[in-house]
């Protein structure tokens, strides 16, 4: 009898760099990772399905990367829920959890950074400064550790997967990084770890998202290709809701994120808005 291959045992869970890489050696490729920070739910699940459905082996990482959030913003409340992530995980089949210590990745004298100039000082990039800084970082370290043979990340977040793109493109990283369609409730909104943070009458306030990006995507199969003009209409519809805040509204080029002036398709909508102390963001490609 030889050894069964370690995607057939039950799910191990790991919690130091030198483990994940020691047994990332023994893992059968291909070998799917998927990147999250936890308090997992249906569009992070749909990337672990997909990750298992192409791969021999599924690395999964919960991890809630500090030197992503800013000063100001939730990194101490982010919610989490490790006993309820695993069981689900488990469900998955997956083969391998990644859930290191914050020392275990940022020991004392850190100060290698990885950064993606230009595309990350638009829209998310703008109203966070130094987001990106930190998810480039975090992301090129767990693919060094894990080594994916591909990596799975959601529309939900395009800016993110098309920074990410770009990194593994200009770094020349050996792997593939695929994109997942956004999985959304029932009623439309996107699903997001922070959607738990709304109050009743900001979650059905936060439809005003979905419907704002449905407009987009009527007024531009109707024939609309002025983006300025479709970008007002959104405003205006947004801002009929008096518990949206609007950080920004925008239809870019999804290459460069550049705002365009006509719509010539693929063109990125996305927008971000505020429900009392909670920043949501969205998009749909338009064509
Ligand atoms: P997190 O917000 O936990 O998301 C992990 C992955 O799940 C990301 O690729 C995100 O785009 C995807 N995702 C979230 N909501 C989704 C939805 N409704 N439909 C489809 N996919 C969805 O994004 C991060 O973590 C972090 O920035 C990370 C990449 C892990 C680096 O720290």
């Amino acid at each position: 009898m030889g050894i069964p291959a370690l995607s057939i045992l039950n799910m191990k869970v790991v919690e130091t760099v030198d483990e994940m890489k020691r047994l990332s050696r023994e893992l059968i490729e291909p070998m799917g990772f998927v990147p999250t920070m936890g308090y997992l739910h249906e569009g992070h699940l749909s990337l672990v399905k997909r990750a298992r459905m192409e791969n021999a082996s599924v690395v999964v990482s919960i991890f809630v990367n500090p030197t992503q959030f800013g000063p100001k913003e939730d990194f101490r409340t982010y919610p989490r829920d490790t006993q309820r992530d695993l069981a689900l995980l488990e469900k998955e089949k997956t083969d391998v959890v990644f859930m290191p210590s914050e020392a275990e990745i940022y020991p004392d004298g850190f100060n290698g950074w990885v950064e993606v100039s230009k595309l990350t000082e638009r829209l998310e990039g703008a109203s966070r400064p130094g987001h990106f800084k930190g998810v480039t970082t975090v992301v090129a370290k767990l693919f060094n550790i894990v080594g994916p043979t591909k990596a799975y990340f959601g529309q939900k977040d395009a800016q993110q997967a098309i920074v990410i793109n770009k990194m593994v493109a200009d770094l020349n990283m050996n792997l593939e990084v695929v994109t997942c369609p956004t999985v959304r409730e029932p009623d439309g909104l996107a699903m997001s770890s922070r959607n738990i943070y709304l109050n009743p009458e900001e979650r059905q306030a936060a439809l005003v998202l979905y419907q704002a990006l449905n407009l987009a995507q009527t007024l531009w199969s109707q024939g609309e290709k002025d983006a300025k003009r479709i970008r007002q209409q959104m405003t205006g519809l947004i801002q009929e809701q008096p518990l949206a805040n609007i950080d920004y509204v925008s239809i870019a080029d999804p290459k460069t994120l550049k705002e365009l002036e006509e719509v010539s398709p693929p063109a990125l909508a996305s927008l971000a808005v505020r429900f009392g102390k909670t920043r949501l963001i969205d998009n749909v490609v338009l064509g």
